[in-house]
């Protein structure tokens, strides 16, 4: 069977209305707007409402990238969901979006936190291309807020995260006329490092049981980042794996009109960007209104670029991002 072809017909993005400034966060911890500045460029994110769900957010997008591509949520085979801060431990968060959806559309979790996107592009693409379903959505959701340390304890990772679900439909493509398409997307794990940065509470693997008092007391349900070594290995890995994704694709770097990147950090991206001589004008950033949105980064960028008039038919986009696991992916898209 010849492999099918996929595309993206469909971007969608929704961020809480709540804007959470540098400023706000200097009331509740030992922090500074410059110090927030000058190490990550975040100025601003966006955090839920009271009562917001991360389904709420997924909804929104996914109701957004299904018009863009001009399809009902009924037509939708599949849904994959990429998160690390599921609404419910199971069954995650891609249930609650498909319960609002409605139907009986297959779906489920993935869990590859900063990289989670492309790999959810990559599961799309693939089912696509085997001829098990036609139109997927690809979705990354995050609720951070709730799951964040926001004392002075916590400022090294709280102070980088903002909440934002992005969406794209993958639909299979055989116009034969029609060279618009997911060229390749490349997808790398380092296990070894998964305690580097991660979230250790609730687990399966304390005994007797997932969560207790002193587990809450040592704060262990909040995230932990060793920053210089995730910085030191995000610099690395990020260039090697997007050339590696162009070469896959046989598309030469200087052919690539937008490069975008995960929004964890911008002096990482301005390392990236500098270390492969992109020019800064192909590049496009909005950690600065959003923070850190992990698996919901990458789609925000390309659903904002996509309503910006960015992304004309054959321009070509190269996607890249570096997280928790570790795990870092590149995918290269004929537009
Ligand atoms: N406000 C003020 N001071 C702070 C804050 C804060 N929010 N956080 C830490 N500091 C202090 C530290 O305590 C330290 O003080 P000390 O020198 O007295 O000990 C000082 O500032 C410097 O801290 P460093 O950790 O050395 O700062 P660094 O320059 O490494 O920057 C940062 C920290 C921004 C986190 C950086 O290391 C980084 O971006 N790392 C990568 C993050 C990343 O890529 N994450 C991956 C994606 S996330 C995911 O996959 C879930």
């Amino acid at each position: 069977m010849k492999a099918m072809r996929a595309k993206i017909t469909g971007t969608g993005m929704y961020v809480p209305d709540r804007v959470v400034t540098n400023k706000d966060l200097e009331a509740l911890m030992d922090t500074s707007d410059e110090w927030i500045r000058q190490r990550s460029g975040i100025q601003e994110r966006r955090f839920i409402q009271e009562g917001q769900l991360p389904a709420d957010l997924a909804e929104a997008a996914c109701r957004q990238a299904l018009d863009d591509a001009g399809l009902e949520p009924d037509q939708v085979d599949c849904i994959v969901l990429a998160t690390l801060s599921p609404q419910a431990d199971f069954p995650g968060t891609s249930f609650f979006l498909q319960e609002r959806l409605g139907g009986t559309t297959p779906c489920f979790d993935l869990r590859a936190q900063c990289s989670g996107f492309l790999y959810s592009l990559a599961a799309a693409r693939s089912f696509v291309a085997s001829g098990q379903y036609r139109r997927v959505l690809a979705v990354g959701c995050e609720v951070h807020s709730t799951g964040i340390d926001l004392s002075t304890e916590g400022r090294d990772v709280a102070v980088l995260f903002g909440d934002g679900a992005g969406a794209v439909v993958v639909e299979a493509n055989d116009d034969p006329e029609d060279q618009s398409g997911i060229l390749a997307v490349q997808l790398h794990a380092e296990g070894r490092y998964a305690r580097k940065l991660w979230i250790e509470a609730p687990g399966s693997g304390f005994q007797p049981t997932r969560m207790t008092q002193e587990l809450l007391d040592q704060k262990r349900h909040f995230p932990r980042m060793e920053g210089k070594f995730v910085f030191k290995h995000a610099v690395t890995r990020m260039p090697e794996v997007l050339q590696e994704a162009l070469d896959v694709s046989g598309i030469k770097k200087d052919d690539v009109d937008l490069f975008l990147f995960h929004q964890a950090n911008l002096r990482i991206n301005e390392f990236v960007a500098g270390a492969l001589e992109i020019p800064p004008e192909k590049v496009r950033n909005n950690i600065q209104r959003y923070g850190n949105c992990s698996a919901a980064s990458i789609p925000i960028l390309l659903a904002e670029a996509q309503q910006e008039g960015m992304l004309e038919s054959g321009r070509i986009v190269s996607l890249t991002a570096f997280g928790s696991g570790f795990s870092w992916a590149s995918a290269v898209i004929r537009w």
